[in-house]
């Protein structure tokens, strides 16, 4: 059986890009194989999408782009640009921001952090999003008196959230507040965030709740917050197919029971649990299933009813107590703005009759940590036959895990040496999460592509100005 395909999503200007093949050939005989690529102008839309939202529901705002899900000059320098603000979750991504021309006012310092990034955040006037007891005590220690920076207390802890092992418990708040008062020459508190990474908007309504309740409580400590930052976690869309993606579960599953061809290899279950005659549970790719895009499911938080309230829409609630709305997206930035091209080596057939094509690129450059990535790799080959078939993509290490599908794939026919192979939507994490230095291979090389007058221009990363946009 041909496996069932699962189409990736693509931005018309990525899309444009790919079918000049020889602009593709011509960029990995430049760079080399593999490639990462990234495309500034669909960051910039992704951006406005956002600021649609949030401009049409009259929300006082500050986007502060997550510098973690790539470390893409160009990428920080678009956002420079643009005028928005900046999270930065270690001394070199502060170090980056700085390089890029962010000042302290528009830098947010997040994550666990230690006394030397601590001292870095100080020195460069950042906003600091505090993790901890232990940071708030630090700060107040290091910051100098008379000129007090600018926190917001990280909170978790809310019912019906997974634990977290970020943030300051619920329980604990007190504390921070107690210690906010007593240090209030040093520290000046901005207001209450949390980070949630899941796509359900009661979960995010029902964190705002407890953070408005904390912005009264801390007015009764004599505080004045006046910021709610809702930290990231935005969905991406990854397929451009969602029935071919649930045809493809459907088949996956159905191999698993043995009740079809096995679409799987060896004895990855994917998540599942497979017993007494039933596939169990959830699949390790369940993001890839998503269909709204960040700038809906914002639109969407915006409006949901807020318990407590009157049932006022929150983002409503956000204006009439004349908060402002912070939000640190990350991936919602990147969507669609960065590809991977590798090259195929050889197809060969293995011993239990799978056919593996070999890239020379390894897992790990396009597959975030275990998930396995539930969106066909696209082959830019000769499209002039048609005889469709199922492969597994396999990587360059000497690692039998090595397998950059661990599942069957459809292509429209079988690929040869020096095809180009297009894995899509890898900014977001996908390609820096990667150890891809094993056996000596060197990182992939970045490089930003540029659309202008119908024309594509690319130049290494690092080069990149946004004026040229
Ligand atoms: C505190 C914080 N803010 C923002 C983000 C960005 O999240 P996303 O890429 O899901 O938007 C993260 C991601 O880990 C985070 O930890």
């Amino acid at each position: 059986m041909i496996p069932p395909a699962v189409p990736a999503a693509l931005h018309p200007l990525v899309a444009a890009f790919l079918t000049d093949r020889d602009g593709v050939r011509a960029a990995l005989r430049r760079y080399g194989s593999p490639l990462h690529l990234v495309f500034p102008q669909v960051f910039t839309a992704n951006l406005a999408a956002l600021r649609a939202v949030l401009d049409a529901g009259g929300v006082r705002h500050r986007i502060c782009y997550a510098h973690k899900v790539n470390r893409s000059v160009t990428f920080v320098r678009t956002a420079e640009q643009a005028g928005i603000s900046v999270d930065v979750a270690s001394a070199q991504e502060l170090r980056s921001a700085l390089d890029a021309g962010f000042r302290g006012d528009r830098i947010e310092v997040t994550g666990p952090k230690g006394a030397a990034v601590l001292g870095a955040a100080l020195t460069a006037g950042a906003t600091v999003n505090v993790d901890n007891l232990w940071e708030l005590d630090t700060l107040a220690e290091l910051a100098p008196p008379g000129r007090a920076v600018q926190v917001l207390l990280r909170v978790s802890g809310f019912l019906g959230s997974s634990p977290s092992r970020f943030g300051i418990d619920l329980a604990d708040i007190t504390t921070a507040m107690d210690l906010l008062v007593r240090h209030r020459d040093r520290l000046r508190l901005s207001g209450f965030a949390f980070h949630l990474d899941t796509a359900a908007t009661t979960e995010r309504v029902n964190a705002v709740g407890d953070c408005l309740e904390l912005i009264e409580r801390a007015y009764e400590h004599g505080l004045a917050p006046t910021v709610l930052d809702i930290g990231g976690g935005l969905r991406q869309v990854f397929t451009a197919d969602a029935a071919g993606y649930d045809a493809y579960d459907h088949a996956l599953r159905a191999g698993l029971l043995g009740r079809g061809p096995a679409m799987h290899w060896g004895n990855n279950t994917f998540g599942y649990h497979v017993a007494e005659g039933m596939v169990h549970g959830g699949p390790v790719f369940h993001k890839y299933a998503n269909t709204e895009p960040a700038a809906a499911i914002l639109a969407e938080l915006l409006a949901a009813p807020l318990p407590g309230h009157g049932g006022r829409a929150l983002g409503t609630v956000l204006t009439d107590n004349l908060l402002e709305l912070w939000l640190e997206p990350g991936k919602a930035m990147v969507d669609h703005a960065g590809i991977t091209v590798a090259q195929v080596e050889f197809v060969k057939q293995a011993g239990n009759g799978a056919t593996l094509v070999h890239l020379d690129l390894s897992r790990d450059t396009v597959t975030a940590a275990d998930q396995e990535v539930l969106i066909d790799p696209i082959v830019l080959g000769d499209n002039a036959r048609s005889d469709p078939a199922g492969v597994y993509f396999a990587g360059r290490l000497c690692l039998e895990r090595d397998l950059i599908t661990q599942r069957q794939v459809r292509v429209e026919r079988l690929p040869s040496p020096g095809d180009p192979v297009v894995f899509a939507n890898t900014a977001a994490y996908h390609m820096d999460l990667s150890a891809a230095q094993a056996s000596m291979h060197p990182v992939p090389m970045k490089v930003a592509v540029l659309q202008r007058d119908n024309q594509f221009a690319v130049c290494p990363d690092a080069d990149y100005r946004p004026g040229d946009q």
